[in-house]
């Protein structure tokens, strides 16, 4: 059986949480695809050539233990923007995307790029100032120097680039359902995804 879930929307809005959950619950394979751009920022942070890092990119990049620094985040979102760099991760992303059982992806581009034919696209928003404070919280529990004024500045000012590169910009897709999270528990954003998705299964089994 393949089932495709596409979980887009800017950065801490909740789809990480969201779609590592749905997973779970329907018992499909989950994949972070911010991951592989932020392990591919790490390398080249390390000093490689941004294309050979992704090119190249090996599995047990994904496991390195600073991908969640806001250096790395920056740096992901810097090398995100190169169309050359996108097209070397796209493969990967559709295997795992059609693979038997059911997947959830979660990124920027998933509805719209990756898999426009994805039997449920979802997209997870919340107010900047609500993400920024979700993400100081994340961050300063893990023992980051870092300031809710920066944290608010380094999300807006990764979301504009998101939004606003050329290659796979960050958008809805037409036909993705929104879901706010601003004003909702994780449990109700869950269970608000789960909802969309049984509807669908319901239609096509
Ligand atoms: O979801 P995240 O915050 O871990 O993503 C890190 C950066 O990677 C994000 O700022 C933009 C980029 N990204 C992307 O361009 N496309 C995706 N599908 C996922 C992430």
């Amino acid at each position: 059986m393949r089932f495709t879930v596409a979980i887009d929307g800017p950065a801490a809005a909740g789809k990480g949480t969201i779609s590592r959950k749905v997973a779970e619950h329907f018992g499909f394979a989950h994949l972070d695809t911010g991951l592989i751009y932020r392990a591919t920022g790490a390398r080249v942070l390390d000093g490689q050539d941004p294309l050979k890092a992704a090119a190249f990119l090996r599995a047990e990049d994904l496991d390195r233990d600073d991908l969640r620094t806001p250096e790395v985040a920056d740096a992901a979102s810097r090398i995100a923007a190169v169309p050359e760099v996108r097209d070397a991760l796209i493969n990967f992303q559709r295997d795992f995307a059609g693979r038997d059982g059911g997947a959830v992806l979660d990124g920027r581009d998933i509805g719209t790029v990756i898999c426009p034919d994805a039997d449920v696209k979802l997209f997870v928003t919340a107010s900047p100032e609500i993400r920024a404070e979700r993400r100081y919280q994340e961050l300063s529990a893990k023992g980051l120097d870092v300031t809710r004024d920066g944290v608010l500045e380094d999300v807006n000012a990764r979301d504009a680039r998101d939004a606003a590169r050329a290659a796979a910009p960050m958008k809805a897709a037409e036909d993705a359902v929104m879901i706010d999270t601003s004003e909702l528990s994780i449990d109700d954003a869950v269970a608000a995804a789960i909802k969309q998705i049984e509807a669908v299964r319901n239609k096509t089994t």
